[in-house]
């Protein structure tokens, strides 16, 4: 894949960040956004739309609603078999979560074409519009991965998927993401990034063989922290946003997992990726609808008038960064519920190292349009936001 304009580094790859961690510790948010004319939640939608759910944590899923699962059958399994069929004895065999979303295409694809086999599961929430979701599906299903609709949290579904394929690895990317929505829809944070992923530990657990684990924290975890860059042995427990406590929270859950179960695990701190197919509640994505469409953006700054920073980190690198991780992962070493000796436990930064002020950013976005932005600079509110991200990527 090309990447027409990077941020930041000039180099693609070199600035891949890789380095170990302390497994217990945690910045920012990933995303930025405009004002009222930003990304809304589920803009495809009118009363589905999650923000409008009032009550419910659960985004709006035909089979979810109905109760009706939308798996099983012969015409699923055989799907399922042959996604999960080897090409050559090589390789491995990995189910990825969250397939249809922004980073989980990228990876699902990339594993797909050096020979691997692939499994993908996604629930096609409308937090963004389902129908990128849909457009990645098909592109996956056309180099020969099935995307599964399904959900984290369906037990009965994780455990059929486990009889049915002996996966090798789990490669878990199904998250509620973005910092702000949390203020909106709290629930689905937890439902998603803490529930399903305990479920999604517990099936890898009971599962023979059992997986090793490769899964999306954030540098969200890195809070409040104000020193820079964030090294995975800097302190995590001052969360800015639930988002950061949920990741935060699921660090802790996935090292219990592998103290009690042996599961081998490695958590990934990703730093605002950007890149095709991307989200568009990130605000490259956003700034770029509403500088075409004229409306005014909104561009918040620091105190003194510093400017906010992103650590964008192109998707091509956080891919070469997954798949690293997975080709070094050891196996998990339980088996029936119990460890047998310790397992690996792993946690990396990977971002860019190179900090772009957002003023830069719509710079860029104004050359490459030709369209002069109609900005209003506010000060940066408390919404989990944080001022800047850059990662220490040293290891
Ligand atoms: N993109 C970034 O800048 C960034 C930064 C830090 C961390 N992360 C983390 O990386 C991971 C991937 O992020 P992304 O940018 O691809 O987000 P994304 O929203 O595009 O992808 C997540 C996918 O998971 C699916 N999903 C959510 N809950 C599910 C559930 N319960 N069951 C099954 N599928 C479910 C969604 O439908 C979506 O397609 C997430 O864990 C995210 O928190 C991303």
């Amino acid at each position: 894949m090309t990447s027409p304009h990077r941020l930041g580094s000039s180099s693609p790859t070199s600035h891949l960040s890789i380095s170990t961690a302390s497994a217990s510790s945690p910045p920012c948010s990933p995303t930025w956004s405009s004002g009222p004319s930003s990304f809304s939640p589920s803009s495809s939608s009118s009363s589905s739309s999650p923000s409008s759910t009032g009550s419910s944590y659960f985004h709006r899923r035909r089979d979810h609603l109905s109760g009706a699962a939308s798996w099983g059958g012969r015409e699923w399994e055989r799907r399922l078999r042959k996604s999960a069929t080897p090409k050559s004895l090589s390789g491995h065999t990995v189910l990825v979560t969250g397939a249809a979303g922004f980073v989980g295409f990228h990876v699902s694809r990339t594993l797909r074409q050096r020979g691997d086999r692939v499994v993908g599961l996604d629930n096609f929430n409308d937090y963004y519009d389902p129908g990128l979701k849909r457009d990645r599906q098909n592109i996956l299903s056309r180099s020969g991965v099935f995307v599964m609709e399904g959900d984290i949290n369906d037990q009965a579904l994780l455990k059929k998927l486990f009889d049915v394929v002996p996966f090798t690895h789990v490669m878990h990317l199904a998250a509620q993401a973005g910092v702000r929505y949390a203020m909106q829809n709290p629930y689905s944070y937890v439902h998603n990034n803490i529930a399903g992923f305990t479920k999604l530990l517990e099936a890898c657990k009971s599962a023979n063989p059992q997986p090793a684990i490769i899964w999306a924290s954030s540098s969200s975890v890195y809070g409040l922290n104000s020193k820079v860059p964030f090294s995975e042995k800097d302190r995590t427990d001052r969360p800015a946003s639930l988002y950061a406590a949920t990741k935060k929270a699921a660090e802790e859950i996935a090292r219990a997992y592998n103290h009690i179960y042996g599961l081998s695990i490695t958590g990934l701190r990703f730093i605002t990726v950007y890149g095709p197919y991307g989200r568009p509640d990130m605000a490259y994505f956003f700034f770029t609808k509403d500088i075409l469409n004229g409306n005014q953006i909104t561009i918040y700054e620091g105190p003194d008038h510093s400017s906010v920073a992103r650590d964008f980190t192109y998707i091509d690198d956080i891919v070469e960064g997954c798949l690293g991780v997975l080709d070094t992962s050891k196996k998990s070493t339980g088996s029936g519920g119990k460890k047998t000796v310790s397992a690996q436990l792993r946690t990396f930064n990977l971002g860019n190292t190179s900090p772009v002020p957002v003023t830069k950013l719509v710079r860029i976005l104004e050359k490459l349009l030709k369209v002069k932005a109609n900005k209003k600079v506010l000060p940066l509110p408390m919404n989990g936001d944080v001022k800047f991200t850059h990662a220490n990527i040293k290891a």
